[in-house]
């Protein structure tokens, strides 16, 4: 579904992605996991248009995808969440859904559209604060009304940009069952930016590791936990490890 080919990014003399390879096969819940500053948000912005890259190309369901404007992308199926969580501030928690529903997921009228953006917000466990104006949520509110907003644009593939963070153990193991719920039930694949290992390993099929600007490990889970390199570069071992 998604091929990245050697993408290269860098910001003035800061080199952060050099060559950069993965690709997501349809169905899939894919990890995307690595240090503080690897570029895996740089990838995400590449790949939903909000920023090009350097050299290589991105691919989507085989059409070239690498100069395209995010609303092109947007509409051709890629959704996304930020990290850093962005309601629009003013509107109700229903109403956040419109703008992604009216331009990109396939809605023309605000009464249809809103009556999708109720179901979506049941879908992702906020029904009780659909009235609720978007900057008065908690972050766990916020991190699920960012998923109901990348649902809201009618992806075939959503980009989750680190959605455990900073949630409870028990929003952690609700929000994976919520992103199991998001392949199974609604047909959208997956991938996932992610520091919270315990979601990770348990939510993804399959996971890549991005360090000094590549791919340095794709594997299952399990594999990945095990992995020499990765825990080098990454994972570390004893208390103030990821795993
Ligand atoms: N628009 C930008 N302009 C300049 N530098 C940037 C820009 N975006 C990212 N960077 C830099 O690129 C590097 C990679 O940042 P990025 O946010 O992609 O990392 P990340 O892997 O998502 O990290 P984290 O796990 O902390 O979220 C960092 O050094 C960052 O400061
Ligand atoms: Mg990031």
């Amino acid at each position: 579904m998604l091929e990245a080919t050697h993408v290269e990014k860098h910001f003035g003399g800061l080199e952060v992605l050099t060559d950069l390879s993965l690709e997501v096969q349809d169905g899939e819940i894919c990890g995307l996991i690595g240090p503080n500053g690897a570029g895996k948000t740089t990838f995400f912005n590449i790949v939903s248009g909000l920023l090009r890259a350097n050299g290589g190309t991105i691919t989507f369901n085989g059409e070239d995808i690498t100069d395209t404007p995010p609303k092109d992308i947007a509409r051709m199926g890629i959704g996304r969440t930020f990290q850093i969580t962005r309601p629009y501030p003013t509107f109700t928690t229903t109403d956040n859904l419109l703008p992604g529903l009216l331009y990109s997921g396939g809605y023309r009228k605000v009464s249809e559209a809103r009556t999708r953006a109720r179901e979506l917000i049941e879908f992702v466990g906020l029904e009780h604060k659909a009235d609720m104006i978007g900057r008065d949520l908690t972050m766990s509110e916020k991190k699920r009304l960012e998923i109901a907003k990348g649902l809201a644009t009618d992806p075939e593939l959503l980009l989750l940009d680190e959605v455990f963070a900073g949630l409870s153990s028990s929003d952690v193991t609700e929000l994976i069952e919520l992103v199991e719920e998001i392949r199974d039930d609604m047909g959208v694949t997956v991938l996932l930016i992610e520091h919270v290992m315990e979601a990770a390993m348990n939510v993804c099929d399959r996971i890549m590791v991005l360090a000094n600007g590549e791919i340095i490990a794709n594997d299952r889970p399990e594999a990945i936990a095990q992995n020499q390199q990765v825990i080098d570069v990454y994972l570390g071992t004893g208390e103030e490890s990821y795993a």
